[in-house]
């Protein structure tokens, strides 16, 4: 409906923000913990805490050291967490991924055990384990380029979602841009009998320089090349939406856009769109700028980061992916 303003004959809109629970009454989104999942590095290893450099007051946390962290995320209320891989043997394939005594299937059984109510989603690709630091499994073609093997990853991402499944993972979140790789999983998934773990797609992730501190962090940085021919070009919001049908007719149960700060459009336009859950990852480029500048004493690295994230919510966004998660769950208790 278009909007007319002489529909609208009180022309004084501060009358609702003079008083303090006048504005509480009125403000249309809140952020609550219940919207947070926090990010996990879990790196091979013991007794391993290593603050990532580009990322401060994030880690690389051995197996051994995940309890003390998980204990953490319990007590804050937050309701998951989103865990990566990062382990001690690459190979061509990533083989490793679907290893069901790898070190995301460990880490999954080990936090399940600890805290059964604790939401375990799983990042399922293939960067942190291939030695070439791509997606998935390499193709040579004849006139000398080489890509990812779109179709060779297809039933290797479905090994690892099941590999994932078995250790006891609540959702699977598969974020390598392969088409057909949300139908391969849940294939995969319904065939091993995990018709109930429920795939959360990156449907719309984009080729982006705000990855940068996450791969230092994963050691997945592509030995050679970019990931621009499977993510997708930053300029490109139609597509964003085909990404997200594509995932849906494929058995998505919620989508994911990524990065979040310079993509809210395409968050708003799915959430109109399509009426399903959606995620946004507020990625680690987003997480270090903010950092940065807080540690300058530039900015309020408190209020930046609420207004941001009730920002994603205002724009449509059920669930959000960040590494502010615990910052954010302290805040939110203070009120
Ligand atoms: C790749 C992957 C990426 C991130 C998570 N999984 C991006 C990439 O390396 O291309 C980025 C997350 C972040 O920046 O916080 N499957
Ligand atoms: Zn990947």
């Amino acid at each position: 409906m278009p909007f007319e303003a002489a529909r609208f004959p009180i022309q004084r809109p501060r009358r609702l923000r003079s008083h303090p629970k006048l504005r509480d009454l009125v403000r249309e989104n809140r952020l609550t913990v219940d919207d947070l999942i926090y990010p996990l590095f879990i790196y091979h290893g013991r007794d391993l805490k290593r603050e990532i450099a580009s990322m401060p007051g994030q880690y690389q946390l051995s197996l051994d050291r995940l309890g003390e962290m998980v204990a953490q995320v319990v007590e804050l209320k937050i309701p998951g967490v989103l865990l990566f891989g990062i382990p001690e043997h690459k190979d061509a394939t990533g083989s490793r991924a679907s290893d069901d005594a790898g070190i995301v299937q460990e880490a999954t059984r080990l936090i399940k055990r600890q805290a059964p109510e604790l939401l375990v989603i799983t990042d399922v690709c293939f960067c942190e384990y291939t030695d070439h630091g791509h997606c998935g499994p390499l193709i040579h073609a004849t006139d000398g380029r080489v890509d990812v093997d779109n179709d060779a990853t297809l039933p290797l991402l479905a090994d690892q979602a099941v590999s994932h499944a078995r250790a006891g993972a609540d959702v699977v979140a598969p974020s390598g841009m392969m088409d057909g790789m949300v139908g391969a999983i849940r294939k995969g998934l319904d065939a091993a009998g995990f018709t109930g773990v429920p795939v959360l797609s990156y449907a719309a992730k984009f080729a982006s320089a705000y990855y940068g501190p996450f791969r230092d962090a994963a050691e997945s940085t592509p030995a050679f090349g970019d990931r621009r021919t499977y993510q997708m070009d930053a300029a490109n919001g139609d597509e964003a939406l085909r990404e997200v049908a594509i995932d849906l007719a494929e058995g998505a149960d919620m989508v994911m856009v990524k990065p979040a700060l310079a993509y809210l459009d395409i968050a708003r336009r799915i959430k109109e769109t399509f009426e399903v859950p959606l995620a946004a990852y507020n990625v680690s480029g987003e997480y270090a700028m903010v950092k940065a500048a807080a540690a300058n004493g530039w900015i309020d690295e408190r209020r930046v980061v609420l207004e941001t994230l009730t920002g994603f919510k205002r724009a449509g966004i059920d669930i959000i992916l960040t590494y502010h998660s615990l910052d954010v769950a302290r805040w939110l208790k203070e009120g």
